[in-house]
């Protein structure tokens, strides 16, 4: 294994990267997240802008390690997923994913007939490494095989044999997973690296963790709160300040006794919730939920809606949306943030006539002259909707895998390219 060049974080051994990785002349197998959104069908002539694909985020993010691999004279072997397909699924094929790659490489790139069997190792061995258009091989959507999400050995020792030895993982959104091309393949061969988007992932994410610019300010929204209990304890530790948006804000106010009308809200949130404001006091850090709401009658985009001042939401509306005052609030606290940590929309942005609370914070983080990191997932979504994708310093592609290395868990993908 390649450590000359380690990536150190966060007190743990250091994670093994590029630049002591010799690939010249060898086939590098390497693991990228390309589940990207797709709809529609993919165009006759494949030479087409690819429509089908509605955010290709995520194969552009991994174009500097393809592309620094091939500058240093390597042939690739990619492997990717995309959705879950139970079996063999043509509308899960990876051809589409293929053709844009194509595109943004501006080279060719073969689109293997399975993932892995006679026809592939042929293909695999007929990768000659320098040349420009028999160099980059991409296998199909390895959850076509059954034995992927098992982590199965004899399927990750069949990706190890399409290769010389070396393995690169660049799919951060994918690194939760144990299986068997981000986590069992690394231990089937004698060389393995973070390619360059899965190293900035990590030290950035476990840096904001480890050394934020203060105040630190957390920003959680989204439906549940029990999916994001894990963040908000981490940032209960660690935060000067958390902002409370979206459905989750319900629970924490049934804790607080307050009516919730026909609102969205999770029973099993109540008592983490609880838990969360007892432990905000007992730790200093200042847990702030919305003060007024935007509500509706029922989730619509054509719905009545009204503005509340307060949060006592009456029988027969629905909170949809943080309110004006709120938003303001939050904005400030943003503004005046040394960093801040975004995961998780403000209310239903997806419902124009509710998207106010959460653009406001989006455009916040996107003008603060705080380290702005946004969690993928939905507020990602939301950034990218808004156009401010690019305005914030980190933009996370992975939205499970972001919010587990936050709560502190250890991502099998990442673990398993630290030195021993
Ligand atoms: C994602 O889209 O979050 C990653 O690609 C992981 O996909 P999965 O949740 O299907 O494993």
């Amino acid at each position: 294994m390649s450590t000359d060049s380690a990536s150190t974080t966060g007190g743990r051994a250091p994670i093994a990267t590029l630049d002591g990785l010799a690939v010249a002349g060898k086939r590098v197998f390497v693991r990228v997240d390309f589940n990207v959104p797709l709809a529609g069908e993919p165009p006759a002539d494949s030479n087409a802008p690819h429509e089908a694909i509605t955010d290709d985020t995520r194969i552009r993010a991994a174009v500097p390690t393809l592309r620094r691999l091939l500058d240093e004279g390597a042939a690739l072997v990619l492997a990717a997923h995309l959705g879950r397909p139970k079996g063999v699924d043509p509308d899960l094929s990876l051809a589409p994913v293929a053709a844009r790659l194509m595109q943004l490489l501006e080279e060719s790139v073969t689109l293997a007939p399975a993932v892995v069997g006679d026809e592939v190792t042929a293909a695999a061995a007929a990768l000659e490494p320098g040349t420009k258009d028999r160099r980059i091989l991409m296998l199909e959507n390895v959850r076509y095989e059954a034995g992927e999400t098992k982590n199965d050995e004899t399927l990750a020792k069949a990706y190890a044999a399409l290769c010389d030895g070396i393995f690169v993982n660049d799919a951060f959104g994918a690194a939760h997973r144990a299986h068997a091309s981000t986590e069992g393949v690394a231990r089937q061969v004698e060389h393995k690296a973070a390619g360059l988007l899965l190293q900035g992932e990590v030290e950035t994410l476990e840096g904001i963790l480890a050394d934020p610019g203060r105040p630190l300010v957390a920003i959680v929204g989204g439906a549940k709160v029990t999916d994001k209990i894990g963040v908000i304890d981490a940032f209960l530790d660690r935060a000067d300040t958390i902002l409370i948006g979206g459905a989750m804000a319900f629970p924490f106010f049934k804790a607080q006794g307050h009516d919730i009308g026909s609102s969205l809200c999770e029973d099993e949130g109540v008592e983490p919730a609880a838990r969360a404001l007892r432990d905000a006091e007992l730790k200093g850090c200042r847990l702030l939920l919305p003060s007024d709401l935007s509500l509706g009658r029922e989730f619509s985009p054509d719905t009545e809606q009204r503005d509340l001042d307060g949060v006592d939401t009456p029988d027969g509306w629905m909170g949809l949306d943080i309110g004006p005052k709120t938003a303001q609030a939050y904005r400030e606290e943003i503004l005046s943030a040394g960093s801040v940590f975004w995961n998780g929309p403000m209310g239903a942005f997806e419902l124009e006539p509710f998207a106010a609370g959460t653009r406001t914070v989006a455009e916040a983080v996107a003008e603060t002259n705080a380290t702005t990191v946004v969690g993928g997932g939905d507020s990602a979504a939301a950034l990218q909707q808004f156009g401010l994708g690019d305005q914030v310093t980190h933009l996370s592609t992975g939205g499970g895998a972001s919010l587990e290395l936050i709560e502190g868990k250890t991502l099998p993908g990442v673990e398993v390219l630290r030195a021993p």
